[in-house]
C-alpha cells in the first residue's frame, strides 16, 4: 500500500467509517485513552486520527494535536471537533511516516489502528519516537499477528487480501519494536474476542534504557511509566500484563 492508496481506500470510507468501525473498536479506544491519566497542559498527538472518532474521549484540559493522510476522514474529524467546540483540538492533513513536527514536541503519542494500516510502519514509529519527548508515551492499539502459529499462519496467508481493504495482518509486535527505543510498560488484550492489544510504551530515546520524567531518572522505562501515572508497578490500574 502507498500514500495514493491511504488516500483512495480511507476516503473511500469516510461516509461509512463510523457506521462500521465506531462500536466495535470503542473499547479499544476508550481503553487506551482512559488508562492516560492526561495531565493538564499535557501535549498529544494522534496520529492517523481517522474521523476522529477519540477525540470526545480526552479531557479539555490536554492539546490535542490529530494527523491523518486521507482527506476524506481528515474532513469527518473538523466536522466532530467542530460540533463538539474543541478549541483544545488541531487537525493537519500530513503523512505520519514523515511529521513536520520538531524533535520532542509531544508528552503522548497515540496510534489507534494505525500501524497496519499505513505504507511503512516502521518510519511511522520511528517518527512517532521522533516527535515524542524522551521518557514521554507512545500507545499503540492494534491486532498484532498472533503468537499462535496455526493463526498467524492464516493471518499471513489472509494478509494480501486485507490489504486491499487498508491494512495489513501479518505483522507482529515484536517485529515493531525490535530495534527500537521502546520499553513496553503495559500490554492489554481488548475488543471482541480480545484479538486487539492496546500497548503502552515508554520512549526511552536519548537514555541507553534511561528515561527522564519530570527532571527524575528512572532506571526503566516501566518504572519511568509507572512514575508518570503516579502508580507502582505491581498495582497498575486495570494493567493485565505488565512485561
Ligand atoms: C483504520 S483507520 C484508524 C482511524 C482511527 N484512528 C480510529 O481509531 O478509528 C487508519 C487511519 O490511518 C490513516 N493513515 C494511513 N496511513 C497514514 C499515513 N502514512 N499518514 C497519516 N495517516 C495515515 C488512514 O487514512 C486512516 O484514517
Amino acid at each position: 500500500m502507498d500514500l495514493a492508496k491511504v488516500e483512495r481506500v480511507y476516503t473511500s470510507y469516510a461516509g461509512v467509517y463510523d457506521r462500521i468501525f465506531g462500536k466495535v473498536f470503542h473499547e479499544g479506544r476508550e481503553s487506551a485513552i482512559r488508562n492516560l491519566n492526561v495531565q493538564p497542559d499535557e501535549k498529544i498527538l494522534e496520529v492517523g486520527i481517522g474521523t476522529g472518532l477519540a477525540l470526545p474521549m480526552y479531557p479539555r484540559h490536554c492539546q490535542i494535536v490529530g494527523i491523518d493522510f486521507s482527506e476524506g476522514m481528515l474532513n469527518k474529524a473538523k466536522q466532530r471537533a467542530a460540533e463538539h467546540r474543541m478549541g483544545h483540538v488541531e487537525l493537519h492533513r500530513m503523512d505520519a511516516g514523515a511529521m513536520e513536527f520538531k524533535d520532542d514536541s509531544f508528552d503522548t503519542v497515540v496510534a489507534a489502528y494505525v500501524v497496519t494500516a499505513v505504507p511503512d510502519y516502521r518510519k511511522v514509529v520511528s517518527e512517532m519516537i521522533r516527535v515524542c519527548r524522551p521518557g514521554g508515551r507512545i500507545i499503540m492499539l492494534n491486532h498484532f499477528s498472533n503468537d499462535n502459529k496455526i493463526i498467524a499462519a492464516i493471518e499471513k496467508v489472509i494478509s494480501p487480501l486485507t490489504k486491499h481493504l487498508g491494512w495489513r495482518t501479518d505483522l507482529s509486535l515484536q517485529t515493531v519494536l525490535d530495534g527500537t527505543s521502546l520499553h513496553v510498560a503495559r500490554k492489554q488484550n481488548v475488543n471482541p474476542l480480545q484479538l486487539w492489544a492496546l500497548v503502552e510504551c515508554v520512549n526511552g530515546k536519548n537514555g541507553n534504557g534511561k528515561t527522564h520524567i519530570n527532571g527524575v531518572k528512572n532506571g526503566s522505562g516501566a518504572a519511568a511509566y509507572a512514575h508518570i501515572n503516579g502508580t507502582h508497578l505491581p498495582e497498575h490500574a486495570n494493567g493485565q500484563a505488565l512485561v
